[in-house]
């Protein structure tokens, strides 16, 4: 059976690689350690290894470097499986459609992760700012979108409301007797005032989705450029650089968001397939706080099933949810961990016996503790260090250039084309 390095084991002056077997990644990773102790080189590594290897891999990067420290290092004869995704590139944008639905499950489970983002992302303690009708407003606009020869995008479910024939047309289609009430009877009595007060609301919402250039030229595509069950069957590479620098941190989660509920729903797809292998895929996220939501993790425990190896990484454990700490916690089946902050050790001693929260504070740069899992049972904690950076592809094998150009070319559409196409969908 294959596995990655993860780094090198010292006991007793004996040097031993840390192995980490294809079938226990699929029970997933969880990394933490404060800023530059070597997180990001542990995944770069483990994932410069499936790309060699012939294994399909993601990669969520939020910041980039990752992403070009990987182009250097793409062997040729993987070349063409790769998939870069770099939503700062506005002369070519990709489609990512989140409302691209196969089966009518399908078309439920999106809806609620839309209504799952948009709690993540305007109202994350649950605090009333998006709220029940709210809600019950989007999940209505969004199946009505859907309805109908074609689909629709999140970009145009504020023109349901403000264009009267658009509704009319999308209306035609729907056959859910819940949803057709929404707009006979509840929109139809519903005050105007009311309903403009609402509407500005709904509205102010959708602004980053629709005001923003960028984002609408690649979220408001019918059409994906890429599936999840072809990257995943097909073992590609999926280089995803949501750099915030570039593209601004609301935007950057906004779309890992939907590339994780995208992932979410190939996943799902591949649970009600009945029997068989299922190609195994590796998912490497950093600063996953960002990009995942409850109901990702949720699935953590049964995606072994199902071929998904989920790797997560952030800085600190005590910044986030309760519920979410938890559940990842309670979910993946290794841990591993650089130094931390005191708050962070006094969890994570619970986690690590028989190592002390001094043990956790002096730690050296790139030096971890780890609950590695072993044949489907997790080790003892022992100590390790990170795999120093592989150096780069010498300059004459240099191929990220070529990946790029390659990539624009099969995957993004040239703005013009995209914005011709979306001015055509929102015209009023
Ligand atoms: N085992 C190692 N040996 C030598 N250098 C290393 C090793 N691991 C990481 N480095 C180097 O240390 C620096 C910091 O590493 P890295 O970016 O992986 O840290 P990080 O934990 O991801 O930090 P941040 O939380 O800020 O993203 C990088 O320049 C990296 O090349
Ligand atoms: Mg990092």
């Amino acid at each position: 059976m294959s596995s990655v390095t993860i780094g090198i084991n010292e006991f007793r002056n004996k040097l031993t690689s840390i192995q980490f077997k294809d079938e226990d990644r699929l029970r997933h990773m969880y990394m933490i350690g404060k800023t530059g102790v070597g997180k990001s080189t542990i995944f770069q590594n483990m994932c410069l290894q499936d790309i060699k290897q012939h294994r399909g891999a993601c990669f969520i990067d939020p910041h980039g470097e990752s992403i070009d420290w990987l182009l250097k290092r793409i062997p040729a004869d993987r070349m063409e499986d790769v998939i870069l995704f770099d939503p700062s590139d506005a002369e070519f944008p990709f489609g990512l459609n989140l409302l691209e639905a196969k089966s009518d499950w399908e078309r439920d489970f999106l809806v609620s992760e839309v209504i799952q983002i948009f709690y993540k992302l305007f109202d994350p303690d649950h605090t009333g700012v998006i709220g029940p009708q709210f809600e019950h407003w989007l999940r209505n606009a969004a199946l009505t979108v859907m309805a109908g020869p074609g689909g629709g995008t999140i970009i145009e479910i504020p023109r349901l409301f403000v264009d009267a024939g658009f509704e009319a047309e999308k209306r035609r289609h729907l056959t859910d007797p819940l949803v057709i009430d929404f707009w006979t009877k509840q929109m139809a009595k519903t005050s105007d005032f009311h309903k403009s007060e609402m509407l500005n609301y709904f509205m102010s919402k959708f602004g980053h989705f629709t005001n923003n250039a960028l984002m609408r030229n690649i979220m408001g595509q019918h059409e994906s450029s890429f599936d999840f069950d072809s990257v995943m069957d097909g073992r590609k590479i999926l280089l995803v650089n949501l750099s915030k620098g570039k593209i601004g941190e609301m935007n950057a989660h906004i779309l890992g968001l939907i590339l994780v509920a995208k992932l979410q729903a190939a996943i799902l797809r591949r649970a009600r397939q009945s029997g068989g292998e299922r190609t195994p895929f590796y998912l490497y996220v950093d600063e996953f706080q960002n990009f995942i939501t409850d109901s990702f993790i949720s699935l953590l425990s049964e995606s072994r099933k199902y071929g998904l190896g989920v790797h997560l990484t952030n800085q600190y454990l005590a910044q986030l949810p309760a519920a979410l700490r938890d559940a990842v916690l309670g979910n993946v089946g290794t841990l591993l961990s650089f130094e931390v902050g005191a708050e962070d050790a006094e969890l994570l001693t619970k986690e690590f016996d028989p190592f002390t929260l001094h043990d956790f504070i002096g730690l050296p740069r790139f030096h971890f503790y780890i609950k590695l899992m072993i044949d489907g049972k997790t080790s003892n904690a022992f100590s390790g260090v990170g795999l120093p950076p592989e150096p780069p592809a010498p300059a004459s094998d240099a191929i990220d250039g070529a990946v790029a150009i390659v990539n624009r070319l099969a995957y993004g559409t040239p703005r013009v084309l995209v914005e011709e196409m979306i001015r055509r969908e929102l015209a009023q």
